[in-house]
């Protein structure tokens, strides 16, 4: 099999507070003064068991509330992106979602501080490039989200798109065409979860009202052929993150997993890690329990590789370059 490692790899679908190991958890809580629902590492590790997306989200949202200052967000993705280079990834695009913290009281300038000045740490020091994209959270209102995005336009030059995350269903993308038109005509991309608990319908209003640029999961829709077959004629990427879909039982197992018949449909899909701590593994073992479980061939797992460098919003040039490694990595052979 091909050296999962050492080809180049570019993680676009992670949410940043999904990265909160347990131990960082509890040790912010007591730097913090933060009482957590759970009395200990082992307790918090033993409650990530999900009936579905909400029964995550609720955890989810529990384990943020020790995110208070600027330095707790920089060592949170410092911590991520070492674990990032450990599984030889490249390039990341991270999610964050500011009313999660700003609701709490953290202004937003801490927020972002910490996460970016790790950003540039990361790139100096660790040779990873990033991009932020910030996420409304769905299950608020769309004029939450638009002081939301009113807050950002002064961040423009740290966070380069929005999306929308958090509890799906009802939830329809209709509800946030405003803040998205408004944010496309200041310039940030734009990309949403879409197909994950929520039908395929949903994908069709991410991209027709929306105008995403990327669908995050989108894995129902094969749930409607004419929608498969949209998909692949424009080839709009789909970030799947199977180890969440078997925790979040959007999928039974990850030997049910549909990735490969999507990657045989053509579809543009790549495989990513959502939210790492809470699902059982980053992005190296997203890919190696999948390749394993489906029996993807070395040929599907570079294609997965290629995939998520042509969906990113890297430069066509910084682009051209990983997928120009990717080939060298292939000419070697396997690892
Ligand atoms: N927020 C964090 N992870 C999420 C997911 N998998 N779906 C929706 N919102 C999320
Ligand atoms: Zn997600």
């Amino acid at each position: 099999m091909i050296d999962l490692r050492a080809l180049p790899k570019a993680e676009l679908h992670l949410h940043l507070e999904g990265t909160l190991e347990p131990e960082m958890m509890f040790d912010l809580a007591a730097r913090n003064g933060v009482r957590l629902p759970f009395p200990d590492i082992a307790a918090a590790r033993n409650a990530y068991v999900f009936d579905n997306l909400q029964s995550f989200l609720d955890i989810y949202y529990a384990g943020c509330s020790v995110l208070l200052q600027s330095q707790d967000f920089a060592d949170l993705t410092h911590a991520y992106l070492q674990r990032a280079r450990a599984d030889g990834v490249r390039h990341v695009e991270v999610f964050f979602d500011p009313q999660t913290h700003t609701d709490r009281g953290v202004p937003f300038a801490a927020v972002v501080d910490g996460i970016v000045h790790a950003l540039d740490d990361a790139r100096r020091d660790l040779g990873i490039t990033s991009r932020l994209i910030l996420c409304f959270l769905r299950h608020l209102s769309p004029e939450a989200a638009m002081a939301t995005l009113e807050t950002a336009l002064a961040y423009r030059s740290d966070i380069v798109g929005v999306g929308l995350d958090s509890s799906e269903a009802g939830h329809p993308p209709s509800k946030f065409t405003e803040v998205f038109d408004r944010a496309r005509a200041e310039g940030f991309v734009t990309v949403a979860h879409a197909g994950e608990e929520g039908p395929p319908a949903y994908i069709v209003e991410a991209l027709d009202l929306l105008h995403v640029q990327r669908v995050d999961h989108g894995v129902r829709c094969l749930e409607d052929p004419a929608l498969v077959e949209r998909l692949v004629a424009d080839q709009v990427p789909l970030t799947v993150c199977p180890l969440s879909n078997v925790m979040l039982r959007v999928v039974p197992t990850l030997a049910d997993h549909p990735l490969r018949r999507m990657l045989e449909l053509g579809l543009n899909v790549s495989v990513h890690s959502d939210d790492p701590a809470y699902f059982g593994g980053y992005l190296g073992k997203n890919l190696a329990a999948t390749a394993s479980a489906l029996g993807l061939s070395d040929d599907q797992i570079v294609q997965l590789a290629r995939n998520s460098f042509r969906s990113s919003f890297l430069a066509p040039v910084e682009r051209d370059s990983h997928l120009t490694e990717i080939e060298a990595v292939v000419a070697r052979g396997p690892g």
